[in-house]
């Protein structure tokens, strides 16, 4: 079995990852999960999401996965301690709100992050504040129901809009000039937001530097990229034929998608 690069997330949110690693490293074999069938992930208890992490990757690992990606800042909060610890033979990357980067961006001082309720309800975020938030006011804004609206294709729904125009505006009447993308989802409504705030806030999405983080840790362990196009399966815990819908609809790869019972 090839050696490839497995990528998590609880849902369609980390295809926004998968795309720039498959742009920036498109011989790299990748193997890719939508955990479906436990979405939303930031809803649900750190234990809970931290058990479908460990499974995840267990059977990622067991498909060949020699570096796992958690493109999931809530999956990420909840367990990417734990699984490092848990499989030192693996190489992992996980997704945290980019605090730093806005930091530098921010002429106001004033960040906000939007993200699910698991994110920014965990230790993660009292580190990063800790670590980062001395120069700088963070405000926190859950962005309720958002992920799984980009989950079942009513991102640009009317309601959705109103929505995210609620949340986006919370932030702003906080005085953000400097907004950070803090669930992988929420990278499908990047252009919703540029439209809402007529481009007056500056965006931080950290997809494409994620997949180069990917990219450079699939050389350092030596997963092949011999091939012109690398093999790239999709699998999901639910949904299949709808999960494949999605996929085509938000990065315009045509393919089968596989059901597991993970
Ligand atoms: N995409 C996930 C994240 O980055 C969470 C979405 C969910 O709540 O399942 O946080």
């Amino acid at each position: 079995m090839d050696r490839n690069v497995g990528v998590f997330d609880s849902g369609v949110g980390g295809l926004a990852v998968l795309a720039h690693l498959h742009r920036i490293a498109p011989g790299l074999p990748t193997i890719y999960v939508a955990d479906r069938r436990h979405l939303p992930y930031g809803e649900k208890s750190e234990q809970f999401v931290a058990g479908r992490a460990h499974t995840l990757t267990k059977n990622l690992i067991n498909q060949g996965s020699a570096v796992v990606t958690m493109a999931c800042n809530t999956a990420s909060a909840a367990a990417l301690e734990s699984l490092r610890a848990g499989f030192p033979e693996t190489r992992f990357v996980g997704m945290e709100p980019a605090i730093k980067p806005a930091v530098l961006a921010s002429t106001a001082g004033v960040i906000g992050v939007l993200a699910t309720q698991g994110t920014l309800g965990g230790r993660l975020m009292v580190r990063l504040e800790d670590a980062l938030g001395a120069d700088v006011r963070i405000v926190r804004q859950v962005g309720h129901g958002l992920a799984s609206a980009v989950e079942f294709g009513a991102e640009n729904e009317e309601q959705t809009i109103a929505s995210l125009a609620e949340h986006v505006n919370a932030l702003r009447m906080e005085g953000a000039d400097t907004l950070v993308l803090g669930c992988s989802h929420y990278s499908f409504l990047h252009d919703s937001i540029t439209e809402l705030t007529g481009g007056d806030v500056t965006i931080i999405d950290p997809s494409e530097a994620v997949a180069r983080q990917i990219a450079r840790m699939a050389s350092e362990v030596g997963i092949g990229t011999e091939d012109a196009m690398g093999t790239h399966r999709y699998l999901t815990t639910a949904d299949p034929a709808a999960v494949a819908t999605r996929i085509a609809a938000l990065t315009g790869v045509e393919t089968t998608v596989e059901l597991v019972s993970w």
